[in-house]
């Protein structure tokens, strides 16, 4: 069994990339499991803080989820054509100590997706992913690509993923990334 750990880069109940991501967990094949991750409880990253009472619980238990999964999808909502505050915020506390890095990021497959219900489907906010990823020594998925735009049109009045052209989408890149992440296990 494939295991990936999905992480819904917003805080809203109602986000349209949580809805992204309960879609992504239906569509993935037979023998993956897609466990979803929130950043909810996680708080804004303060050197002192983490000098004098180290890491929040929150961050210790969302790494310990990375390191465990076989591979690992963000699912980034775009603010101000870039990566929302709150998304970079968290991943910022899971890269202490940077000693740590390797542990939990190193050559993990690490894929991006993201919706909007604006038009161009968070394709910069994905892109600004991209320094991040490398700097922790993750494995970069670059195959389809999910850019859900026009959100609000896709998704149901029960945050259902209804369009079945964007359904057809995300089935084919929760294939490929469980595909790519099974050929690093082997
Ligand atoms: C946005 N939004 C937005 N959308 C987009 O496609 N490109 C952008 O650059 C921005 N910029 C932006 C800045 C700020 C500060 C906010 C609050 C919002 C709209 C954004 O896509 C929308 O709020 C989504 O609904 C956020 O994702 P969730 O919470 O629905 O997952």
């Amino acid at each position: 069994m494939t295991t990936i750990l999905a992480i819904a880069g917003s805080l809203r109940a109602k986000s349209f990339n949580l809805m992204l991501l309960h879609a992504a967990a239906e569509l993935a094949p037979a023998g993956t499991t897609v466990e979803s991750a929130s950043i909810k409880d996680i708080p804004l990253y303060d050197g002192d803080s983490e000098a004098t009472q180290g890491l929040p619980a929150a961050v210790v238990a969302l790494k310990d989820r990375i390191a465990k999964a076989d591979g690992v999808v963000l699912v980034t909502p775009e603010y101000n054509n870039s990566i929302p505050g709150v998304f970079k915020n968290a991943i910022d506390w899971t890269s202490r100590p940077a000693a740590d890095i390797a542990r939990v990021y190193g050559g993990k497959p690490i894929g991006v997706i993201g919706a909007t219900p604006g038009p161009a489907g968070t394709g910069l906010a994905q892109v600004a992913w991209l320094p991040i990823l490398r700097t922790l020594g993750t494995l970069p998925f670059f195959g389809p690509r999910v850019m859900v735009s026009n959100a609000g049109k896709v998704f149901d009045e029960q945050g259902k993923l209804a369009d079945p052209t964007v359904r057809a989408q995300v089935e084919k890149y929760m294939t490929a990334f469980a595909q790519f992440v099974m050929r690093q296990a082997r």
